[in-house]
């Protein structure tokens, strides 16, 4: 345990616990605060005891996840308390879409929180993090916890530094944030500010490092990440086929994803690029959220269930063994049976490899909170059910027709049992095999022996275990 009088000159070296709650955009921000932090003697730490700092990077999406921050910033309390007794020092922050939304009042439910920083300031933290070691906020006055929520006029990213490691053989990398869209359930729009696409250069040349660092797979996120368009070097604005056409390119970098598309913005380029590119891998996670035309109305999703169905043809006829994945909200107000028939009737028409589901949870500030007609929670949990067990029976099948193939998977960790590593296949399900785990970060063909809900068995298929490298070669 590293412990540090607060009154000690720098640099020291301290420990820093983040926490990541919600989506993928979150993970790639916690890594960024991480190396933010570094140079100013932060090393990262699993546990939160053992930490000088903490921080939670938050989720607003569901009432739940954003209740699960003031439970666990009740336990760092307990830890700063402690520390304080032996005169050491622990900073609490809280980051993320919960900070955005619920800004000072955080630290009014829990004033042990040094600083709030919302999304679009984490460039910023060094700073805060010096005035909160002086005990100053904002405003220069002590005690208080120090809040920056503003989204500035110069976008984050060009003060982020690039990453520079990649653990596991897969990295995230940003290129588009915010969303313009305003679906009536969502907070995103709210929390993290209006669309922002990166420029063509800043990608590529993080794409490029991240491939020198020993990344096999490059996943891009956005929000909304077929909306990108950005600036190319030549003055012309580029679409994310374009894009992915450019980092396709890069050398030693077999596998591209993109991940969270809206039916909106899936353009004629973006579908042949899965024709036409054997790096992007067949895997498309394109939200519905439901199979009726009304309440896809009043979602105000701006495109209806016939639209998502010729999507579904249009990518099928491109890339016949793509797996499709969708995200879909149950019990949103004015839901009726009949619906709801609509969202299993849509999930029976296109048959999805997975989904994720979940009951409409009432977001304060959105258009959805202050409908009439709620859906009451009995009818949700009901029809959720029924949606789940849907769904589980066309993931299980789909993991089934993949049984007996030999595919390329990407291994990332250590599975459950000893001995066995998770990778993933091209299809984004997860793989376990007996394997060795010096094989963590590499790519190896495997035979898939069984398909079950979420996941398939298989075993390791060449003798010579292969880098992917080798493998695209
Ligand atoms: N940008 C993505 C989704 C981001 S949020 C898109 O446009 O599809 C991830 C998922 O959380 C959403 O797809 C939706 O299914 C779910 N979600 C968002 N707000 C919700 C709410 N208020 N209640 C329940 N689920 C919600
Ligand atoms: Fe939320 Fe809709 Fe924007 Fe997706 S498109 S982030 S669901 S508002
Ligand atoms: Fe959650 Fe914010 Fe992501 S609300 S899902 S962490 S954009």
């Amino acid at each position: 345990m590293t412990q540090t009088p607060a009154n000690t000159a720098d640099p020291i070296r301290r420990r820093l616990f983040i926490r990541t709650y919600g989506c993928q955009m979150n993970v790639y921000d916690s890594e960024r605060m991480a190396e933010l932090l570094r140079p100013l003697g932060y090393q990262t730490t699993d546990s939160p005891e053992d930490a000088d700092m903490a921080i939670l990077n938050t989720c607003h999406i569901r009432e739940r996840a954003s209740e699960k921050v003031y439970s666990e910033l009740g336990r760092l309390r307990d830890i700063k308390r402690e520390r304080a007794l032996t005169g050491g020092e622990y900073v609490i922050a809280v980051a993320g879409c919960v900070a955005q939304a619920e800004g000072e009042e955080i630290v009014r439910r829990q004033p042990a929180v040094d600083i709030v920083v919302g999304p679009q300031a984490y460039h910023r933290l060094p700073e805060m993090l010096a005035r909160a070691r002086r005990g100053l906020d904002g405003a220069g006055r002590r005690g208080a916890g120090v809040l920056d929520t503003e989204f500035p006029a110069e976008p984050k990213f060009d003060h982020l530094p690039m990453p520079t490691t990649v653990t596991a053989g897969s990295a995230f990398l940003s290129i588009q944030e915010g969303c313009d869209k305003f679906c009536t359930f969502c907070v995103v729009p709210y929390t993290r500010g209006s669309e922002y696409s990166r420029p063509v250069l800043d990608i590529v040349a993080e794409a490029r490092g991240l491939a020198a660092a020993g990344a096999l797979e490059l996943v891009l996120l956005g929000q909304n990440v077929n909306a990108w368009h950005g600036l190319a070097p030549d003055g012309s604005t580029w679409g994310l086929a374009r894009l992915l056409r450019a980092l396709a390119e890069i050398p030693g970098v077999p596998r591209l994803r993109y991940t969270t598309s809206h039916p909106r913005d899936m353009d004629d380029a973006l579908i042949d690029a899965h024709r036409d590119l054997p790096t992007l891998m067949p895997y498309l996670h394109l939200p519905v959220q439901s199979g009726s035309d009304r309440v896809l109305d009043a979602m105000n999703r701006g495109h209806g269930r016939d639209l998502y169905l010729r999507l579904v043809d249009r990518l099928r006829a491109a890339r016949p063994d793509i797996a499709l994945s969708s995200d879909f909200i149950v019990g949103f107000p004015g839901e009726s049976d009949a619906d709801f028939d609509d969202t299993m009737n849509l999930v029976r028409e296109v048959g999805f490899a997975s989904a994720y589901s979940f009951a409409y949870s009432r977001r304060p500030g959105t258009p959805g909170a202050a409908m009439e007609q709620q859906v009451p929670d009995a009818v949700k949990d009901a029809r959720l059910a029924a949606l789940q067990s849907l769904l589980r029976e066309q993931s299980t099948a789909f993991n089934e027709t993949r049984a007996g193939a030999v595919a390329p998977v990407l291994f990332y960790e250590r599975g459950r049992k000893p001995g066995q590593l998770i990778g993933k296949s091209p299809w984004l399900q997860s793989v376990y095999a007996e394997a060795d785990k010096r094989l963590i970060g590499r790519m190896v063909d495997v035979r898939l022996l069984a398909g079950y809900a979420n996941s398939l068995s298989g075993a390791i298929a060449t003798g010579d275990h292969v880098s992917s490298r080798e493998v695209a070669a």
